[in-house]
């Protein structure tokens, strides 16, 4: 079924046909991808829940039904219900880490179970540990600009927006900095999970990540329960909730997905952030006379170009949303990126205005699966933004749009050549 799948999104010509022809949501069309935005208003103008090509299932474009799709308990993140993924599932069987993954993944859960492990990550990954990490932050921005000084032009992804992140999860969790590498190609693999048929190669690159990262982490956390340190690992193993703690397979678990949901979504945040200054001059102006609009400047790169494009959740009971009837076992798709312009919710949304005031985006989600890294991931384009901008203050950008990575889910460029002065 998933090859039969990946061999109808590599021939593009079909899926832009089918598309053309039923006047459906097809995410996977090139077009689309390389500027969703127009399609996006073209949903929201639609009345009531747009289908989506290929699964039949539906599209939440506007703010008010994306808010509701996040917080409506008849739609959850355990997707047990919809049929094509328990073909998913089945497809996992031959890989027991990755199965251990999918059944103690907070993303994936939801209820009773949910609250427990969202509750006790909580105790461990805490706001005084992410405030902890400022200096710290500021130190990696300042070491990473330093080095790039001497060179006329820069790969802001390649040199800046990779390796911050990167560097920030592996000192969080309490990696030793010689695996970092390693972990970033993990990291990548595992986050394919998400989108499994844009590339080629289907479940493989997860499952693959998914046994390095239990054969890692098991000796590791041997290791920090009979040595604690002051990291989020040791944290996590201590973490304990009404005489409850994390089991090993809950916290490879947890690890992993911290690992993955904090890597390539901070980087396409940082990399978008930069082509959309660099694109805006006047605004970029505004925010050099000005830093103190750093803050807001981040939020409104978020809202106008979210690194996590869209999410699902699975309807669990029949219900009701814009005016049509959803069963049990459906999947409704939540445009986070559509939401955040809609103009029933944002004057004038497709505008970039760094010091925007209402700016209630939904690009970390809502509701019980907000975001847990989205202090750290502000944190991180704040310094970054904030010391590029001092330290170069004429860095000028490419005059055309960069391209972007082949996900439809995650958005960020592939590349930002920049010319430092
Ligand atoms: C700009 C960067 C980031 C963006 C745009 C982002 C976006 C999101 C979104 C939209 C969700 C909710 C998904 C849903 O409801 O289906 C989410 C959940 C999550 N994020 Fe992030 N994220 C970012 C950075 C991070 C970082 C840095 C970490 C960890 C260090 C992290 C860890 C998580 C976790 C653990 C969840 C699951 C929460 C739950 O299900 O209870 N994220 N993120």
């Amino acid at each position: 079924m998933l090859k039969l799948l990946q061999w109808v999104i590599a021939n593009q010509w079909l899926m832009r046909l089918l598309s053309a022809i039923s006047g459906s949501f097809n995410p996977w069309n090139p077009t689309v991808r390389r500027n969703p935005y127009p399609s996006y208003a073209q949903l929201r103008a639609q009345p009531g829940l747009p289908r989506l090509r290929l699964f039949g299932g539906y599209v939440a474009a506007r703010y008010a039904e994306v808010e509701h799709l996040l917080r409506n308990p008849a739609f959850s993140t355990n997707r047990e219900a919809v049929p094509l993924l328990s073909t998913f599932r089945r497809a996992a069987s031959d890989t027991p880490e990755f199965l251990g993954f999918l059944d103690n993944n907070l993303l994936m859960l939801d209820g009773a179970r949910h609250r427990r492990l969202r509750g006790l990550v909580s105790k461990a990954f805490t706001p005084r540990r992410v405030e902890m990490l400022r200096s710290r932050v500021a130190a990696i921005v300042d070491n990473l600009l330093e080095s790039l000084a001497p060179r006329a032009e820069i790969d802001i992804v390649r040199d800046l927006a990779q390796p911050l992140p990167a560097i920030v999860i592996a000192d969080l969790l309490g990696i030793p900095s010689s695996d970092q590498a390693q972990f970033r190609h993990w990291s990548d693999e595992l986050v394919e999970i998400l989108d499994p048929l844009s590339g080629r190669e289907g479940l493989d690159p997860p499952k693959r990540a998914m046994r390095a990262l239990a054969a890692y982490f098991r000796p590791l956390l041997a290791e920090r329960r009979g040595a604690p340190r002051d990291d989020l690992l040791s944290a996590m193993i201590a973490a304990e909730d009404a005489g409850e703690t994390l089991s090993e397979d809950e916290l490879i678990a947890l690890a992993s997905l911290i690992l993955a949901a904090g890597h390539e979504t901070t980087t396409n945040l940082i990399g978008n952030a930069v082509m959309l200054l660099l694109r805006h001059p006047s605004e970029r102006k505004r925010l050099q006379d000005d830093l103190g609009l750093l803050a807001s400047a981040v939020e409104e790169c978020l809202r106008v170009e979210p690194p996590v494009q869209l999410t699902d959740r699975a309807v669990v009971e029949p219900t009701e949303l814009a005016g049509t009837r959803l069963q049990r076992g459906e999947i409704v798709v939540a445009l986070l990126a559509s939401a955040n312009r809609d103009p029933a919710r944002f004057p004038d949304p497709d505008r970039f205005d760094v010091a925007r005031g209402d700016n209630d985006h939904l690009s970390f989600g809502l509701g019980n699966h907000y975001c847990l890294g989205a202090s750290l991931a502000r944190l991180e384009a704040q310094v970054a933004l904030g010391a590029l901008l001092r330290r170069f203050p004429d860095c000028t950008g490419p005059p055309d749009p960069p391209a972007f990575k082949p996900s439809i889910v995650l958005r960020g460029p592939t590349a930002l050549h920049v010319r430092l002065r």
